[in-house]
């Protein structure tokens, strides 16, 4: 079992396009964030897939320890 990383201690607003597939990253090791580029690989982790009903702005997790996967659910500020 491999522990995500933070990749940050705060959300990343990313505007997003309806019914498209995000692959959000849930290990914190993804150059690319809040998405996946493939750094997961050789950990027990893998990415979360999101795809959104509506375009707007949309808050990922960049702490990796949201409870509600690839959203922001707060917890980033109890770290
Ligand atoms: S950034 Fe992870 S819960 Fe907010």
């Amino acid at each position: 079992m491999t522990d995500p990383v933070a990749a940050q201690k705060a959300p990343y607003a990313v505007e997003v396009e309806a019914g498209k597939t995000y692959h959000w990253c849930a290990c914190g090791r993804s150059a690319a964030q809040p998405f996946c580029d493939g750094s997961h690989k050789g950990t027990s982790l893998a990415p979360v897939a999101h795809t959104p009903d509506k375009a707007g702005t949309l808050y990922f997790c960049g702490c990796k320890a949201s409870r509600k996967g690839a959203l922001c659910d707060g917890t980033h500020k109890t770290l």
